[in-house]
């Protein structure tokens, strides 16, 4: 069914039993390759809160999580804005870590804030991502472990936001054209 958020209107796209399957697969295969390890995942807000939180559920191997919020300002140099991570409480250094990313558009946030994280020494750095706009890469980024490719439109549910609204939405809908 059709849903208003805000002046926009977004149909159905992923239902919620296409998102679960996704996590379960998506969870098996960190369960067995991470297997004898202790991850540390950390997941990136707001976006990523319903996401990480189905995920971690159906982790079964010893993990700990943290959620950080990026901040983007305008930076002093022409490149434009700069990413920092506020809110990282754990010790990043020799551990073995999952980015939790609800959806990687350009690639832009990730590729300045995972610099910033090997400045740290983590012993492994991988990215979990539930969705990913292929199309839109102007960053490119290695997603090791991905819930789906989508084209290049808005979505809007399951966290992801137009605007601030439609976070609540509990499947994923994309904007009507
Ligand atoms: P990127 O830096 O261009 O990869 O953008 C990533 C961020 O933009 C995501 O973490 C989302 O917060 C936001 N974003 C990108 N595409 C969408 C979308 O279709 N709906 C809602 N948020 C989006
Ligand atoms: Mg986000």
């Amino acid at each position: 069914m059709e849903k208003q958020v805000l002046d926009k209107s977004f149909v159905p796209y992923l239902s919620k039993a296409d998102i679960n399957a996704a996590i379960e697969k998506m969870a098996a295969t960190i369960n067995a390759d991470y297997d004898g390890k202790k991850p540390l995942f950390i997941a990136i807000l707001n976006g990523s809160f319903m996401f990480a939180s189905d995920l971690f559920k159906k982790i079964e191997i010893p993990a700990e999580i943290s959620f950080i919020k990026l901040a983007s300002y305008k930076g002093t140099k022409s490149s434009g804005s700069v990413v920092t991570a506020i809110g990282l409480e754990s010790d990043v250094f020799e551990r073995d870590v999952i980015i939790v990313e609800d959806i990687v558009d350009t690639g832009k946030t990730l590729s300045e804030f995972l610099p910033q994280l090997m400045h740290q020494q983590p012993r492994s750095l991988k990215i979990c991502a539930l969705l990913h706009k292929k199309e839109a890469t102007k960053f490119p980024i290695q997603i090791d472990y991905m819930g789906f490719e989508i084209p290049n439109l808005f979505v809007v549910g399951y966290g992801l936001d137009y605007n601030g609204y439609g976070r609540n939405i509990d499947q994923i809908m994309q904007i009507k054209e």
